[in-house]
C-alpha cells in the first residue's frame, strides 16, 4: 500500500530496516534508526516491550544480556534503571553510550521522516502494552489513515487483534515463524480479516504460498535478509517488502509483476 513508484510506474519492493540498519549500527538504538534514515530505507522496524514501571522501551530480547551491559529481564527494571545501561558497546566501541530508546523518543524523532513498523515483542509478558502503544499514537494523531506509514505487527496474533480493535485505521501485520509453513487458505482468510500484512520467516516462502497470501489480500514482507543472495531470491518470489539488517541489498528493486 505504501510502495513507491519509479519512472516506469512499477511498484518497488519496500525496504524495512530490521531493528534499524542493524548490520551497520547497534540494533534498536537511535544510531541504527538514524543510519536507516540516512540510507533511505522506507521503514524502520522496532521491538516494543515494557519496563517494570510500565514505560515502552525499544529492545529485542526479553533479557538485557546480549545487547547491553545489564543482566536479567527487561521487565524487572524501571525506565530510569534501563537508561543507565550502555546499548552500543557490545556492537562496537564507536557506539559506546548508546541508550535503550523509549517508544515515544523514537516516534517523536522519526515520524514523518521514515515509516515505522512497530513489533509488539512478547506482549503476553506485558499486559496492556497494546493500549499504551495506541494511546501514544492517538495523542500524536498518528492513528489516522493514509500515508502515516505506521504498521503494527506481532508473532502473538491475539495481540494483533487487540491492537487492531483499538486502532482500526492503522494497518496491522501477522508475523509467522516456521510453525506456519503449512498455513491453510482458511487460516490466511482469518488473518486477512484484521491484517494487511503477512510477514513470514523468509524460509517459509514458496511461489505457491506467495500466490495464496496475495490471493487472500495481504502483502508479504518476509524477514530477515542478511545477504544479497537472500534478497535476490525473495525478489524472484515476488514479495512486496523485505525486512533486512542491510537496506542497501533491497532498495530501488521493482516488485516482480508489480
Ligand atoms: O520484523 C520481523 C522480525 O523482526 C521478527 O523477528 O526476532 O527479529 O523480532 P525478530
Ligand atoms: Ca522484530
Amino acid at each position: 500500500a505504501f510502495a513507491q513508484n519509479n519512472e516506469t510506474g512499477s511498484k518497488k519492493v519496500v525496504t524495512i530496516a530490521h531493528r534499524g540498519a542493524s548490520g551497520h549500527a547497534p540494533e534498536n538504538t537511535m544510531a541504527a534508526f538514524q543510519k536507516a534514515f540516512e540510507m533511505k530505507a522506507d521503514y524502520i522496524e522496532i521491538d516494543v516491550q515494557l519496563s517494570k514501571d510500565g514505560e515502552m522501551v525499544i529492545i529485542h530480547d526479553t533479557t538485557l544480556d546480549r545487547t547491553t551491559n545489564g543482566t536479567g529481564s527487561v521487565g524487572d527494571y524501571t525506565l530510569e534503571e534501563l537508561k543507565q545501561l550502555d546499548a552500543g558497546s557490545w556492537f562496537s566501541e564507536e557506539y559506546a553510550g548508546e541508550k535503550i530508546p523509549t517508544f515515544e523518543e523514537v516516534i517523536d524523532a522519526f515520524r514523518g521522516k521514515i515509516g515505522i513498523l512497530i513489533e509488539l515483542k512478547s506482549p503476553e509478558l506485558y499486559p496492556g502494552v497494546e493500549e499504551k502503544v495506541a494511546d501514544a499514537l492517538r495523542e500524536r494523531n498518528m492513528d489516522k489513515p493514509k500515508n502515516n506509514k505506521i504498521i503494527i505487527q506481532s508473532f502473538n496474533h491475539e495481540s494483533v487483534q487487540t491492537s487492531k480493535a483499538l486502532l482500526p485505521t492503522v494497518p496491522h501485520g501477522v508475523l509467522a515463524g516456521m510453525s506456519w509453513a503449512d498455513v491453510t487458505d482458511e487460516e490466511l482468510a482469518e488473518f486477512a480479516a484484521y491484517a494487511d500484512y503477512f510477514n513470514p520467516n523468509m524460509n517459509l516462502l514458496t511461489p505457491e504460498l506467495v500466490d495464496r497470501i496475495h490471493a487472500a489480500g495481504m502483502e508479504i514482507w518476509p524477514y530477515t535478509v542478511r545477504t544479497q543472495e537472500q534478497a535476490d531470491h525473495l525478489f524472484e518470489l515476488g514479495v512486496d517488502g523485505i525486512i533486512t539488517d542491510f537496506p542497501e541489498y533491497v532498495y530501488d528493486h521493482p516488485v516482480k509483476n508489480g
